[in-house]
């Protein structure tokens, strides 16, 4: 996704810039530029394509000066285009501006702009902040450049994370974020700022992260920093030596672990620019987006193993919410089987790798045999999938290294609510509904850190798991697939034999093999379904099953003979399977680890499956 760099130093820019551009290619994107603000103003430069594109464009035609801002962009207003590529210039090129996030009253603003004679070069929403920007500096030419973003960003709704130079003003940058990241990097006579920490890492270890509706003036001397209410603000200096965070497991014993730990930022991530205050910002899911959204009149989704099981959970979500069917197939079934497409199909392949060979399979066939439109939710942006399909949510969770997946699980969680609100909205969700989701999913970070802080209960409860040969995952409604993902990670890391039922089901058959020696795990937050649940859960007891309850204090299910209940953190009822996945995750991680298996290469399996 789109990425920032700015740097004002007393060497030329140009370097730095393109080497953070680099380092910032991970994220995704469609094309590059920079502008330098030097001798003769303001000069940029932009391409479609690779950032070594922008190299060889600013190899030929070199870009001087020492105060500077650079982006690659990810489509989401108008096509992949030098004309849409950033920075976006106004004032006849005396203002240079780079954009991340998405503004949603930009239709709004861009009108009228236009009839107070404003041209505009591209299509992209960020250029309507440029244009802001020159508004206010025309009508006010004492106007300070950080007084101007301040006044535009009060006109902006939506997420964003900017930074702008000015050509009246060649020694400073000013940045600012809302509901987007930005760093600022802090140098020996220079300053930088980048969307991400490992943009800077080259040039500085010292980072100041910026606050929701902090705002930042750089020059080469130092940093001043107002906060939302426009008072001086002190942020604390963070020294970050590692390189990307991702390939480094830190103080962890397995990269299982650390991704496990990581989820409250990788979930903060996955929802990062995607959503405003009591929205979701729609333009998330691509330039296209709304016009494929309207047409959708019924979802499949096609995806392996974990990411099955996460797309099982959205047809929950997108059935219940958005009242259009949703249809959730293994790929390797689905490849190979005839199938009827529905009217207004979107086909929705669910995918951490990007490159599982059934998944991308599936797409193609797909795409051969009717399926209007495809959207892949995935977190490798130069992967197969990303570039087969015709929309794309990157699901921003970092590198995961451990073969069972885990920070990509809940990330595709968040993507999946935020596609079923998307939907819903179509169906009529009213504004207050969504507001409610959208503030339920800014609190899931929390509730993620809190569900973490159950791991010493959890790492104790692993001991009663290690010396067992089976175990009975069970779950009802939107906890059903919840014991299917804790069944697979358990089995896959642990190699004890697991399985997940829907508890309905326990009386068809898998109640036979219940005894004091099969542990039965179930997932029962206290929603309308608990009373079922606990009806199952007695089955259980009655045959001397010994079971280990998840559920939360609203459940009403209480410990007691051959029963352990682990209090699991209330939240909002449609996300529960999102919090309740993490417990299992630490679940089958402490299991692993006290039987000696390798957590994070199981035997005999591959992160990507590539294969079929
Ligand atoms: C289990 C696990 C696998 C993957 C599956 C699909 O922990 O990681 O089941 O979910 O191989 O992989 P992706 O998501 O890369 O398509």
């Amino acid at each position: 996704m789109c990425g920032i760099v700015g740097a004002v130093t007393s060497r030329q820019a140009q370097a730095i810039l393109l080497a953070g551009l680099h380092r910032l290619e991970y994220r995704g994107y469609d094309s590059a530029g920079m502008a330098i603000v030097g001798e003769n103003g303001i000069e940029r430069r932009r391409t479609v394509g690779n950032v070594q594109e922008l190299d060889d464009a600013l190899m030929a035609a070199p870009l001087a000066g020492v105060t500077g801002i650079a982006h690659t962009r990810w489509a989401t207003h108008g096509v992949p285009a030098v004309s849409n590529a950033h920075p976006h210039v106004a004032g006849d090129g005396r203002i240079a501006l780079v954009h991340n996030g998405i503004i949603e009253n930009y239709e709004r603003l861009r009108e009228e702009l236009k009839q107070g004679g404003c041209r505009f070069e591209s299509d992209t929403d960020s250029e309507v902040i440029a244009h802001l920007l020159d508004e206010c500096l025309r009508r006010n030419p004492e106007m300070e450049l950080r007084d101007a973003v301040r006044e535009a960003a009060r006109r902006l709704e939506g997420a964003f994370a900017l930074a702008v130079i000015s050509a009246n003003d060649p020694s400073r940058i000013v940045a600012m974020r809302v509901g987007s990241p930005l760093v600022v990097g802090l140098g020996i006579g220079e300053n930088f700022v980048a969307s991400d920490v490992p943009a800077l890492r080259p040039v500085t270890d010292r980072f100041l992260i910026l606050e929701e509706g902090d705002l930042v003036e750089l020059t080469a001397a130092g940093i001043t920093v107002w906060d939302f209410q426009d008072e001086t603000a002190v942020r604390t200096t963070l020294r970050i030596t590692t390189d990307t965070g991702d390939a480094d497991r830190g103080n962890y014993r397995h990269y299982m672990h650390k991704e496990i730990h990581e989820q409250p930022q990788t979930v903060r991530d996955a929802l990062e620019g995607r959503v405003g205050r009591a929205r979701v910002l729609e333009p998330a899911f691509g330039v296209n987006a709304s016009a494929v959204l309207d047409g959708t009149r019924a979802v499949t989704i096609a995806a392996c193993g974990t990411s099955y099981y996460t797309g099982c959970v959205a047809r929950y979500w997108i059935e219940e919410l958005a009242g259009i069917p949703c249809n959730v197939e293994i790929a390797s079934e689905f490849r190979y089987r005839k199938f009827v497409v529905p009217d207004g199909s979107l086909f929705v392949t669910i995918s951490q790798s990007g490159e599982t060979a059934d998944t991308l399979a599936a797409l193609r066939i797909a795409q051969e045999t009717g399926f209007e439109h495809s959207l892949t939710l995935c977190n490798v942006p130069v992967s197969s999938l990303v570039r087969e399909s015709e929309l794309a949510f990157m699901l921003h969770a970092g590198t995961e290294v451990a073969v069972a997946s885990t920070k990509a699980t809940t990330a595709q969680f968040v993507a999946l609510m935020l596609l079923t609100i998307l939907l819903a909205r179509r169906a009529g969700l009213t504004a207050e509904r969504e507001a409610e989701l959208v503030a339920a999913l800014r609190q899931l970070p929390e509730v993620v850190a809190q569900a973490l802080a159950l791991e010493p209960r959890i790492r104790a409860l692993a001991e009663q798991f290690m010396d067992c040969h089976h175990a009975l995952f069970l779950g009802r409604g939107l906890q059903y697939p919840v014991a299917l993902e804790g069944a697979l990670k358990l089995k896959e890391i642990s190699y004890i034999h697991a399985e997940g039922y829907p508890a309905g089901e326990l009386k068809h058959g898998p109640l036979a093999l219940v005894d004091d020696d099969m542990p039965v795990v179930a997932v029962a937050p206290g929603n309308e379904l608990v009373e079922k649940v606990r009806a199952n859960l007695e089955e259980v007891r009655s045959r001397s099953g010994r079971l280990y309850v998840f559920a939360d204090a609203d459940s009403g299910i209480v410990e007691g003979e051959g029963v352990t209940v682990v209090e699991v953190p209330r939240v909002h009822e449609l996300l529960a399977p999102i919090v309740y996945t993490i417990p299992l995750q630490l679940l089958a991680y402490h299991t692993a680890v006290l039987k000696g298996t390798d957590a994070d290469r199981p035997r005999n399996l591959a992160k990507s499956v590539t294969v079929e």
